[in-house]
């Protein structure tokens, strides 16, 4: 019950949402598929076009509630699904036009504030972080992973140059107590030598727990290669990123789509790649400053886009192998 009031009270502000329209163009009309649904934002003024009908997904359930009333205003054109994004080539879309697909990467306020998601440092109680369709908890992670498996997850998912000392506490704190939410706060603030920090002194931790509880890493990845499949000729994959990480793999993926690798002139000739995306701009689009000052949560938001160029199917890209190393470290979760 409380989860839901928190989620309606919280003013909901899409992120460079005219700029997400301007590069979609949904004035011409076809399926966009809104991957990260939210409380609806995008899909809402996408519907705004007449001849656009929206399919939107949503990890977490309690979307489910603002997809309802959309649907009432819309039942024609909308539809709704408790899904994972990576899971997009399970919906069936034979006789779509698809013409856009866009991603919100990362959380909404309401669900940072909820909580019983347990997602930021100044929740209370057992460590969750669950977004919805999850495997396992960051309670699991905390309390039974092994001390290197917990210090590879603090590493590289949130870059803290301290997993290694946070992740010996941790080891040493539960071998009495269980871990909570503000244990774990405290284990963080004593393991830091230097507390002069311009962000929080639990934020890198905080990141990789999340991204490695909800597999974010290839979630984006399978997210972005079935999307590229099932985008129709001249259609736009779209993506609003928030941290380094999610942009490194975006910008990684959109490049290896669409662009031939340049070749010396002193090789001899191989033949180009007959790619199926274009990027018209390789430089991402940032929030105005109008935006930053009504929403400041904003600041470290980065949309970047490509567009189709034929009806095909296969896609080829290597961007599995590029990023082996991170979804080696999330399997770590099969073992939970
Ligand atoms: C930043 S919010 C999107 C806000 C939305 N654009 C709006 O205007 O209301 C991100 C949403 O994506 C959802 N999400 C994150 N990862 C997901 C995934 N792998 N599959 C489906 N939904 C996901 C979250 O549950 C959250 O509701």
């Amino acid at each position: 019950m409380e989860a839901t009031i928190v989620q309606d009270d919280i003013k909901h502000y899409p992120v460079l949402l005219n700029e997400i329209i301007s590069v979609i163009s949904p004035q011409h009309g076809g399926t966009f598929i809104d991957c990260t649904f939210g409380q609806g934002g995008y899909s809402k003024e996408i519907l705004r076009f007449k001849k656009t009908k929206v399919i939107a997904l949503d990890r977490d359930f309690e979307s489910k509630k603002k997809a309802n009333q959309i649907l009432e205003k819309f039942p024609e054109r909308f539809y709704f699904k408790n899904l994972r994004f990576s899971k997009l080539n399970n919906l069936k879309l034979k006789n779509e036009n698809i013409k856009g697909i866009i991603f919100d990467l990362g959380y909404s306020l309401a669900q940072i504030k909820n909580p019983n998601k347990g997602l930021s440092f100044n929740s209370q109680g057992e460590l969750n972080m669950m977004m919805g369709l999850n495997e396992f908890s960051a309670n699991d992670v905390i309390n039974k992973l092994e001390k290197e498996e917990i210090e590879n997850i603090l590493k590289y998912f949130g870059d803290e140059k301290d997993a290694k000392i946070i992740s010996k506490n941790i080891i040493k704190f539960r071998e009495k107590n269980k871990i909570k939410t503000q244990d774990l706060v405290d284990i963080i603030y004593k393991s830091k030598k230097n507390r002069n920090f311009k962000i929080h002194i639990a934020t890198k931790t905080f990141q990789a727990l999340r991204i490695f509880v909800n597999k974010e890493i290839s979630e984006l990845i399978y997210g972005l290669i079935n999307s590229a499949k099932i985008l129709k000729k001249d259609g736009v994959l779209a993506v609003v990123t928030f941290h380094s990480l999610e942009d490194r793999i975006v910008k990684y993926f959109f490049k290896n789509i669409s662009q031939n690798k340049s070749v010396s002139r002193y090789e001899p000739k191989i033949e180009q790649k007959d790619l199926s995306f274009l990027m018209s701009q390789k430089k991402p689009i940032n929030p105005s400053k109008k935006e930053l000052e009504e929403n400041q949560s904003s600041r470290s938001a980065k949309l970047r886009f490509v567009i189709k160029n034929k009806d095909s199917f296969e896609i080829e890209t290597d961007i599995v192998e590029k990023f082996s190393d991170l979804l080696e470290i999330e399997k770590l979760g099969d073992k939970l």
